[in-house]
Formats: C-alpha cells, sequence, structure tokens
C-alpha cells in the first residue's frame, strides 16, 4: 500500500503529530509513504493564467514543482491532507498547491485513477474550525473523484501539542485507532457511491455542450466518457 500525505505546515505541531499516529496505526511490512510539507514543497502562488484549464497541466509555469507532487498522488491507495486551522480555513500554503490542481475537479479533467481511490483529511484547530478546515479539504478530494474519504477535525484547546491536556490525547489514540481500522477495510475496494456518480453525470453533461473547452472536451471523448465509458468499473 502506498500513503501520499500533504502537510499543511512544516512544524510537528498537533495535526503533524495526530497525522503520525494515523501513519502508525495504518502502516503495515508494505507500507510505502511519501510526505510533502508545505511550503517547501509549495509551489508558487497560482497566477490564474488559466493554462492549466485551456491548454493543458503541463503548460502551468509551475508544472515542474507542481506535477511530481500529483505523480506521487497518482500512485496513492491513501491520499491524505491535513492542515491545522488558520482563521477558519486551511493554510495559505496548502491552499496554494490546492489551487494547482482545479485542471483536475470534475468539471475540467478528473483522473481515473481516483474513482478507486481512499482519502483522509484531518485538521486540529484551538477552540473552533477545525470541521471547517476537513469539510473543505473533504471537497478537493470528492471533486477530483475520490469515493470513501474520511475526516478527522479535532478542537485540541491548545497552540502546541505538548500542551494538549492527557486525557485529550488519549481520547484521540482511541478515535484514531478506531477510525484507522474503518480506514484500512475500505483500501483498494473502494467505489464511488450515488453522489460522486451524480456529480460525474452533471459534469458529464457539462462536457457534452462544452463549446468553450476543446482541452476538456477532447480528453472527456478520450476516455470515452461521453458514450457509455466511465472511470469506474
Ligand atoms: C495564524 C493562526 C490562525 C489560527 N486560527 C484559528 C482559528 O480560526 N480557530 C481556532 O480555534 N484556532 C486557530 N488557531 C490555533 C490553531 O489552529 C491550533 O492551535 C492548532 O491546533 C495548531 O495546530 P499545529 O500544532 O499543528 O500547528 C490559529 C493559529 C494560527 C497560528
Amino acid at each position: 500500500m502506498k500513503i501520499v500525505v500533504l502537510h499543511g505546515q512544516m512544524h510537528k505541531g498537533s495535526t503533524y503529530n495526530i497525522t503520525k499516529l494515523f501513519l502508525e496505526n495504518l502502516s503495515g511490512e508494505n507500507t510505502e509513504i511519501i510526505e510533502f510539507f508545505m511550503p517547501k514543497d509549495t509551489p508558487r502562488f497560482c497566477i490564474g493564467c488559466f493554462s492549466c484549464f485551456t491548454k493543458g497541466e503541463d503548460k502551468c509555469p509551475h508544472a515542474d514543482e507542481v506535477q511530481p507532487i500529483v505523480k506521487e498522488i497518482d500512485e496513492a491507495d491513501l491520499i491524505i491532507l491535513e492542515s491545522p486551522c488558520y482563521i477558519y480555513g486551511m493554510s495559505g500554503q496548502l491552499k496554494t498547491f490546492l489551487d494547482h490542481l482545479a485542471y483536475r475537479w470534475m468539471v475540467h479533467r478528473p483522473h481515473p485513477k481516483m474513482f478507486s481511490k481512499v482519502g483522509l483529511v484531518i485538521s486540529t484547530a484551538a477552540g473552533a474550525g477545525s470541521k471547517k478546515v476537513t469539510r473543505s479539504l473533504k471537497d478537493n478530494l470528492f471533486h477530483w473523484g475520490v469515493p470513501r474519504i474520511y475526516r478527522y477535525g479535532i478542537n485540541v484547546g491548545a497552540s502546541s501539542w505538548e500542551t494538549v491536556k492527557l486525557e485529550k490525547k488519549l481520547m484521540i489514540e482511541m478515535e484514531v485507532k478506531k477510525l484507522s481500522r474503518k480506514i484500512a477495510k475500505q483500501i483498494g475496494k473502494a467505489k464511488p457511491g450515488l453522489k460522486t456518480k451524480l456529480m460525474f453525470l452533471i459534469m458529464r453533461m457539462a462536457q457534452k455542450a462544452n463549446d468553450w473547452n476543446p482541452t476538456d472536451k477532447n480528453y472527456w471523448e478520450k476516455y470515452g466518457w461521453l458514450e457509455t465509458d466511465r472511470p469506474w468499473s
């Protein structure tokens, strides 16, 4: 099993430590873990040139920084996105990376491999906002086509992992264990449910009518998705 982790920060605080707990619970003998840390691995800001949408992702001026990460995501069985809550949202550095993947949303060019993967999104906040972050991270994975996404958001009541109360840490450990068991059962078995299929079919209708972006339309045609083929079996 291959796991790719996009850390929304560089430091090893509460979000990182909880992510590590998940990795410990999910890893077996043959687990390969690839980690990216933002902003060390973050591309420069998206400049809004629309090249990825209209000319292709290789025409993005930051393709050299973005595509090596995308390649690892494509090969992963489990994709983990994590971020501390910063003013009710994900960290800017993770958002900067995710902006570069807008072309992968179902409305444009979702990758067929996404439709069998499992996702996990993690966030911590001091008092409020972790659920808001996991909701937004989950939205990204959903629109990439990932059919099974688990959320773990927790308000830790602290500004550092060291100051999180012991009872809270024990509760987190138990919850992480329980959720990891559920996640492990889905690896390699996830299939799109009604919501993903419905979204795909709505986007298919949009692509059928698409007379504004040949790059997207040719992509859907190439996979036969405008006919009867689908990115799931
Ligand atoms: C810039 C910044 C913004 C923050 N915004 C929020 C917030 O909106 N709500 C909240 O409860 N905590 C907020 N916090 C606190 C962190 O989300 C919280 O301490 C989190 O657990 C830190 O995770 P980390 O240890 O992985 O960095 C903020 C912290 C920073 C540095």
